[in-house]
């Protein structure tokens, strides 16, 4: 059968891109390879360990409770709270007696067939930088922090280590069809800002959500959002907000039930079915949709981000 990633090509060096393949044109700094990894992580300051202190104080109020299971043990497994800023190498021997994982630093956000071709070989590329005090609340770019913290203890849960390794591989096929935006939010929808049904409720397993205290309330407990449950099909037709809290969240019933949902899913069908861009806003709920909250959407009706509107 046809799934998600095949044909795959061989992962074991970078594959030569197809020439009508489009990818984001992004300047690769000088000091850097193909691979686009820095040589060696960044010498962080005193202050630079600080921020991520604080940072990790802070989401330590607010994730007991809202953050799965897996990635709470994930911390534990890793000794994240061992203060600083965890240094790669350590991390990586780690996890890889776990998973088989790695984590690599890059400069930046990179191609998206470099991310993908690190994901298939089970190397997770994380932000070198961390953000300042004046950026703390808000940053453009993901930081070591959001990178780390946020997607690294959920690799050390076995099935969602190689969910992740098979998106890697599937990103090939959906540049293949051009259906990399529809892929995107199956990306955003899970591994960012995915929930999952755990102890009677819905707890967050997505970094973007774990790596940011208000989100992590909000996607878990207000009423403004709608939580649905996944459907790979909907929600790669759905458009998703970059700058703002979401009006919606996807659920799963578990990390297996994803896993089925998309690995063992005929996407040669999907993507010849999908239109280029979205069908649905982001804050739409339709038939199929298995609702397990319809949000009043109050948050973004007052205007969202910006407007001081409160996140309820
Ligand atoms: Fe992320």
């Amino acid at each position: 059968m046809a799934t998600l990633a095949d044909p795959q090509p061989d992962f074991a060096t970078l594959p030569e891109m197809a020439a009508d393949v489009f990818t984001a044109p992004l300047a690769r700094p000088a000091h850097v390879g193909d691979d686009w990894l820095e040589p060696q992580q960044t010498d962080y300051t005193a202050d630079d360990h600080g921020v991520w202190d604080d940072l990790f104080a802070r989401q330590m109020e607010v994730l007991p409770g809202r953050a799965c299971s897996a990635f709470m043990a994930g911390l534990d497994k890793l000794d994240l709270s061992r203060g600083g800023i965890p240094e790669f190498g350590k991390l990586s021997e780690e996890l890889g007696a776990l998973t088989g994982w790695s984590v690599v630093p890059v400069p930046m956000l990179i191609p998206d067939h470099v991310f993908f071709w690190h994901l298939a070989n089970r190397r997770f590329p994380a932000g070198n930088f961390i953000r300042t005090r004046e950026t703390f609340d808000y940053i453009e770019e993901p930081d070591v922090f959001h990178d780390v913290f946020g997607h690294v203890p959920m690799l050390t849960d076995p099935t969602y280590a190689d969910y992740m390794q098979e998106y890697g591989r599937a990103g090939w096929k959906a540049m293949r069809y051009n259906r990399l935006k529809a892929l995107g939010a199956l990306y955003w929808y899970t591994v960012e800002f995915g929930l999952i049904e755990e102890a009677g409720s819905v707890r967050a397993y997505g970094a973007g959500i774990l790596s940011g205290p208000t989100e992590a309330r909000f996607a878990v407990e207000a009423a403004s959002p709608n939580r649905i449950m996944l459907n790979v099909d909907r929600v790669m037709r759905t458009d998703y907000v970059i700058s703002d809290l979401q009006p919606t969240y996807f659920v799963i019933e578990s990390f297996a039930d994803l896993y089925r949902q998309t690995v063992e899913r005929d996407f040669d069908r999907l993507y010849r079915s999908l239109p280029a861009g979205f069908t649905y806003a982001n804050s739409a709920v339709i038939d199929v949709d298995n609702v397990l909250h319809r949000g009043t959407q109050e948050y973004h009706l007052r205007g969202g981000r910006g407007s001081g509107a409160v996140p309820v």
